[in-house]
Parts: structure tokens; C-alpha cells; sequence
């Protein structure tokens, strides 16, 4: 079922989401060769509790994290270690969940550390270019699987492929609610878009195919040829004539 919010319940959501979003531009200085996966975990931890928020990840069918941490070819869900050290040329996905007065705010960015290559710079550009082209589509009216095709069209204009086993969603008390958006679909297909929906939207874009595979821990999600990965996600609300970002500052 689809909750469409009122006014206040997307005010709260805008709160959580600013919070979410200051903390993944807050951390960008940390992000260089040398720091550990834990290190940002705890920094990002202290600046979601210092704005009154929680980090939601936290104890989420018991994931250990406060943020996902997901570096090169792990996609989605790397768990935080002392032992994970970023090295030059790396790039890591931080994916947070902030939830505040009983909403959420969720959004995701891949980060370069130290000097990258192309083939590093173009990953992050592709997952963000995916999200902007689906935004342009969402409005009343519209469909979720018009928001689905557009991220799996740009991402296989560039020859990436696009996760298959995870989606993005709706967000509000929960952090996962109704409609699924996957990152492939059918136009004119799904759910129709209305105003007061909060959704997130969310490319997880492989540079090469899309299979993957969970490692040991039951956490992180790894492609399967060890090629990178790219996540760029916002929580968006549909408005009247359009939508807005309520993820950015
Ligand atoms: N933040 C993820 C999302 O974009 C969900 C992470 S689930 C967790 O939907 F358990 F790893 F926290
Ligand atoms: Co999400």
C-alpha cells in the first residue's frame, strides 16, 4: 500500500533528509587514502546525533553499521571496518538512513578517494546522470516504471548494466515502504504517481554485468566480475507539478 503524506508528515521527512544529507557533504574532507571504513562510520554516527537524528541502518535486521560503506566492487550494503583502509584511486558509496520524530530521510553517494582514474570518474557520473534522468519524469501522472526504464536506458547508453536483485522505495515512518522502484523496467508500466508520495529513487549501476553476489558476512553485495559500482540515491517527494529533492541542502 502507497501512503501519501500530508504536508506535516513531508516536513518531517524534509528534517530527516537534511540531516542525511549534511552528513554525506560534511564527511567529503575525510574521505582520502588512508582512513578507515569505521572511522567514517563513527564521524557520520556523531553528526546525525548532533542534529537530533538517528542513524536508522543501526540494528535494521540487525546490520551492524551506521552507514553502509561500500567500496569499488561491493554495490550495496559493505559494513564498516577498522580493517578496511581506502586507498588512492578507490570509490566508496556511503548510503545512510537518518531517521528523526519518527520519519526517514535516505540517500546514497560514491565518492572518489584521492586521485581516480577515468574509469572511476565516469561510474560516479553515470549513477548520477541515471537518478537526474528518472527525476525528470517524476510527476503526477507519471508511472513508476517510466522512473525504472530511464535509469536502466542511460545506464545501457554507457554500457553499464544496472543491479537486478535491489530497489529503491517509498519512505516515511518506514524506511522501506511501497511502491519498489527497480532500476529497470517498462514505460507507462506500475504504480501512477501522485502528489504526497515520498520516494527513493536509487541507481546501483555495474560497469560490467549486472550479476551479483552477497558475500559471507550476509551483508555486503559484491559484482560478481569484480568490476566497480556506482550508487546515487535522494529521497524525493512528488509535488502538484512536478517533484523536489528533500535529500540535499
Ligand atoms: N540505505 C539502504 C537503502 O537505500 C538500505 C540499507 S539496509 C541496511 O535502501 F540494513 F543495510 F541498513
Ligand atoms: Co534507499
Amino acid at each position: 500500500m502507497i501512503i501519501i503524506k500530508s504536508k506535516r508528515e513531508v516536513e518531517l521527512i524534509r528534517e530527516a533528509s537534511r540531516i542525511n544529507a549534511l552528513a554525506l557533504e560534511e564527511i567529503r574532507p575525510y574521505i582520502v587514502p588512508g582512513v578507515t571504513t569505521k572511522e567514517l562510520n563513527d564521524r557520520i554516527d556523531a553528526i546525525v546525533r548532533r542534529e537530533g537524528g538517528i542513524p536508522a541502518e543501526l540494528g535494521y535486521y540487525d546490520y551492524p553499521g551506521s552507514v553502509c560503506a561500500s567500496v569499488n566492487e561491493v554495490i550495496l550494503h559493505g559494513i564498516p571496518s577498522k580493517k578496511k583502509v581506502l586507498r588512492d584511486g578507490d570509490i566508496i558509496t556511503l548510503d545512510l538512513v537518518t531517521r528523526k520524530n519518527g520519519y526517514c530521510g535516505d540517500s546514497a553517494r560514491t565518492y572518489e578517494v584521492g586521485i581516480c582514474g577515468e574509469r572511476q570518474k565516469r561510474m560516479i557520473a553515470i549513477a548520477e546522470e541515471c537518478f537526474y534522468n528518472a527525476l525528470a519524469l517524476v510527476k503526477p501522472g507519471n508511472r513508476i516504471g517510466d522512473i525504472s526504464h530511464a535509469i536502466e536506458a542511460t545506464a545501457k547508453a554507457h554500457g553499464c548494466s544496472v543491479v537486478h536483485d535491489y530497489t529503491g522505495h517509498g519512505i516515511g515512518t518506514e524506511m522501506h515502504e511501497d511502491p519498489y522502484i527497480a532500476c529497470y523496467g517498462v514505460p507507462g508500466t506500475g504504480p501512477v504517481l501522485r502528489e504526497g508520495m515520498t520516494i527513493c529513487i536509487e541507481p546501483m549501476i555495474l560497469e560490467g554485468k549486472s550479476a551479483v553476489r552477497v558475500l559471507p558476512d550476509g551483508w555486503t553485495v559484491v559484482s560478481k566480475d569484480g568490476k566497480l559500482t556506482a550508487h546515487y540515491e535522494n529521497t524525493v517527494v512528488v509535488t502538484s507539478d512536478g517533484c523536489e529533492i528533500l535529500t540535499k541542502l
